[in-house]
């Protein structure tokens, strides 16, 4: 049996042994933006997952632009550092190839950790001001957001740009634009948080203005051979939001730029809307998007299923899966998937005996 799920796939110059990623998940254990040894048990974990590919956590551009105190950042040299170290981990120990998402939570800014509550930080919780295209929380109970002015959107545009600067001299095979889930890009695209009457708000192309401004700020320090890509939103689930449509205008954008991958997600754009819960409830999008756009496609959101990833890519829906919550759950998903499949995958040698071809009539030698 051939698996699709475990056929390889080429991104710029990089080759990818299978089709699996780990999600980026934030984990919210940083000190100050540097990782620390729970990103290097965790990472280092998930490198032997038999993903082809693992994208480290949401990684903030700045600061004030961290979701949590917990959340990580490329913002200094000291964040650098940190993270070297836990490239260097994952690069000795683990079969993974190695991405990063870089991000500004905007409005969504100055939040509590989710085992805090996950709401904004209170008065003394050593909250910070936070900025978006206009000054509209949320949510209830919400921060509200700074508008922003001219010099503030150059800034974040500038931001994201030493921030991949910092990513590409990490090492990293594959960087992505963190685009989606109501973060600061995401609230400039989607008419429900942009309410700007100046070249940055109204149309969908001036919507459009920074998120793109940032794509090809970054896709002109990113080398060619690095994979460049964004997490985008397939649908906002609301009214008046963005829908496959923008996501596939997005795409074509995005391409044109010079991009070699988009993964579809949704949701987020304000604290009261809610995705559906049915199963890979974004590959409907994705599959749109991969056919309408050309570029290379990933999906997330509620795959879990070895055989339902496989069918996902043998059907052509999409180029990729990625996976969150499914590999916290089980981090040798990859591993099981490939028993299940009939197809091959690296483990790292001191594991290599678990692999199940040895074990028929294999002799357990201690
Ligand atoms: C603990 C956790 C942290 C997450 N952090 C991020 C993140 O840093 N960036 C991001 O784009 N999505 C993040 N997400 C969303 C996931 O990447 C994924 O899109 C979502 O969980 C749906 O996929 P799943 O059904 O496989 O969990 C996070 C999800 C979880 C569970």
């Amino acid at each position: 049996m051939t698996s699709a799920l475990f056929s390889p796939i080429r991104l710029a110059d990089l080759d990818l042994p299978n089709r699996i990623v780990v999600s980026p998940m934030c984990q919210y254990s940083a000190d100050d933006g540097c990782a620390n040894d729970w990103h290097l048990g965790h990472l280092g974990m998930l490198a032997n997952s038999g993903a082809g590919l693992l994208v480290v956590e949401a990684t903030h551009v700045t600061r004030p632009g961290r979701i949590t105190h917990g959340c990580l950042g490329l913002y200094s040299d000291a964040c650098e550092a940190e993270l070297a170290r836990v490239v260097a981990h994952c690069r000795r120990f683990g079969t993974a190839k190695l991405g990063i998402q870089i991000a500004h939570a905007g409005r969504k800014a100055s939040s509590q950790r989710p085992w805090e509550g996950g709401g904004a930080l209170k008065a003394d919780q050593d909250p910070w001001d936070t900025m978006a295209p206009s000054a509209i929380p949320f949510g209830a109970g919400w921060h509200t957001p700074r508008a922003m002015t001219h010099d503030d959107i150059a800034a974040a545009r500038e931001a994201f740009v030493a921030a991949a600067r910092r990513a590409v001299r990490l090492g990293f095979d594959a960087i992505e634009l963190h685009m989606a889930h109501g973060y600061l890009i995401h609230s400039f695209m989607s008419p429900i948080s942009n309410k700007r009457n100046d070249e940055y708000g109204g149309p969908r192309e001036a919507r459009y203005r920074f998120p793109l401004d940032v794509a090809k700020a970054v896709r002109e320090v990113v080398p060619a051979g690095i994979a460049l890509g964004a997490r985008i939103t397939g649908s906002d689930w609301t009214e008046g939001g963005l829908d496959a449509d923008d996501a596939v205008a997005f795409s074509r954008e995005l391409k044109a730029l010079g991009f070699d991958f988009v993964c579809i997600s949704s949701g987020g754009v304000t604290a009261e809307t809610r995705n559906p819960a049915t199963p890979a409830y974004n590959a409907p999008i994705a599959e749109r998007v991969r056919r309408e756009a050309g570029v290379a496609t990933r999906t997330v959101g509620l795959i879990t299923a070895p055989k339902q990833a496989e069918a996902l890519v043998a059907d052509g829906k999409v180029d990729m899966v990625a996976l969150a919550r499914g590999v916290l759950d089980d981090p040798h998903w990859g591993w099981h998937a490939a028993l299940e499949l009939g197809a091959d995958v690296a483990r790292p040698s001191q594991y290599a005996r678990a692999a199940p071809k040895l074990w028929p009539g294999a002799t357990m030698r201690t």
